[in-house]
This record gives structure tokens, C-alpha cells and sequence, in this order.
């Protein structure tokens, strides 16, 4: 499965990629906001950051038209900021008019703000390359996020779309586990959940101990 940070924060995506097994970043106009530099700017920064570590990794770029022409006119840009830019397109109707274009001229697209299985199916439908559900939003509503993972992969399977299932809005290392061995491709997350993902108490502990019995071995010989 890859692993994407959901942020625009430099210093955070710098940390992750220098690890070396970063695949991508994803932004929104929110997380974006949050930076202070200009979008462009930010965008080509990401990119240049990631791809350093892995050439193929992808930094997603969203629109902010409402209509087809406009989201049209923004990708046509912003995939000349990067060859590894991904334009970001909400699902809605003439969200996925668009992406039926600009697949038809291989860009790349990711289709976001999914919260359903049927809004999946039209994304894979106008050949999306990435579809995003929302899973810890639709938690926080009373429903289970998962659960729509699941019926995308079903869905996906059942016709053998390519689209890659690419789940966002994730809250904790368990949406990461459990999106895993649903099958998900690809899994977006905060800086602070990628950081939880290496935690384990007995890994920390099994270490110092490790050391404590070096360091006395070490001793011993002298
Ligand atoms: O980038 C889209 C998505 O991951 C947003 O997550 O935490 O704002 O629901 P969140």
C-alpha cells in the first residue's frame, strides 16, 4: 500500500520523505491556507522535496472552480507546475465531466470528497486515476467510514476498474491498518498519524534493553 501525508507543511513532508518511503502528498485548499505562500509556489516546492526521495512520488493540487471550463483551465496549469502532479477534482457532476476530459488526455486526476460507493462507481467510470473517500468525516457523522472502503474495493473488483482506491481522512493508525487489509492502494494521513505508525511500547523497550546489555558487554571486555 503507498503511503501519501495529507498536509502542506514543508518541514513535515521534509521529515516524512527523508525516511525514504514516502509515495506522495496530498493538499486541499484548507491545508493549503494554513502555510502562508502562495499556492504555485507551495506546489512546486512539495514536488521538488518528495521526488528527491522517489521520483514517482505525486503531490495532488486541487481546483477551486465549481464548473468543468474553470477546472479545466486550473489543471491545464497547475500539471505544468510538475510532471508529478496530480489535479485534485471534487465529486461532483461537472467535477466528473472534467476528469472524463482530462483523462482522455492522460492527466492524472484524483476525485475527492467521495462519501459514497455510487459516487466511486462514476469516478472509475470517467477513468479517475485516484478516488479519495472520507473516512474519518464520515465517522464523525455516525457512520462507518470502512465500510464504504470496502464496498469501493468490492465495486472496483467486480469490474476490474483501475482506479486507485485512496483513503482519506484518516484519524488513526487503525483506519491505516484496516484500510490495508481491506486492500486499499493507498492511504493519505497527518504527519502525526504516519509519526504513530512506527510507535510500539515493546519496540522502545526491547531497544533499551538491547543497549543496557551492549554497553555491559562492552564493559566486561575492557
Ligand atoms: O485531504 C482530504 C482529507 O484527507 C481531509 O481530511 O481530516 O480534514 O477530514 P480531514
Amino acid at each position: 500500500m503507498e503511503i501519501f501525508l495529507d498536509t502542506g507543511n514543508i518541514e513535515e513532508i521534509q521529515k516524512a520523505a527523508e525516511i525514504g518511503i514516502l509515495d506522495g502528498v496530498t493538499t486541499n485548499p484548507t491545508l493549503v491556507a494554513k502555510e502562508g505562500i502562495s499556492f504555485e509556489a507551495l506546489i512546486k516546492k512539495i514536488a521538488r522535496i518528495v521526488t528527491k526521495h522517489n521520483p514517482r512520488a505525486i503531490v495532488n493540487a486541487e481546483v477551486i472552480s465549481t464548473d468543468a471550463k474553470g477546472m479545466l483551465k486550473e489543471a491545464s496549469k497547475l500539471s505544468k507546475l510538475h510532471k508529478n502532479v496530480v489535479i485534485k477534482i471534487p465529486l461532483i457532476p461537472e467535477g466528473i465531466k472534467a476528469v472524463a476530459h482530462l483523462s482522455k488526455r492522460k492527466i492524472r486526476t484524483n476525485v475527492t470528497l467521495c462519501f459514497s460507493a455510487n459516487q466511486a462507481l462514476l469516478a472509475a467510470k470517467a477513468g479517475a486515476t485516484y478516488i479519495s473517500p472520507f473516512v474519518g468525516r464520515l465517522d464523525d457523522v455516525g457512520s462507518r467510514g470502512l465500510e464504504l472502503v470496502e464496498e469501493i474495493r468490492a465495486i472496483y473488483d467486480n469490474y476490474n476498474y483501475k482506479t486507485k482506491l485512496l483513503v482519506a481522512s484518516i484519524r488513526s493508525p487503525d483506519h491505516v491498518l484496516k484500510s490495508a487489509l481491506i486492500g486499499a492502494d493507498v492511504c493519505t494521513m497527518p504527519y502525526k498519524i504516519f509519526e504513530k505508525m512506527f510507535n510500539h511500547p515493546l519496540t522502545d523497550k526491547g531497544l533499551e534493553k538491547f543497549l543496557d546489555d551492549w554497553k555491559a558487554y562492552q564493559k566486561k571486555k575492557r
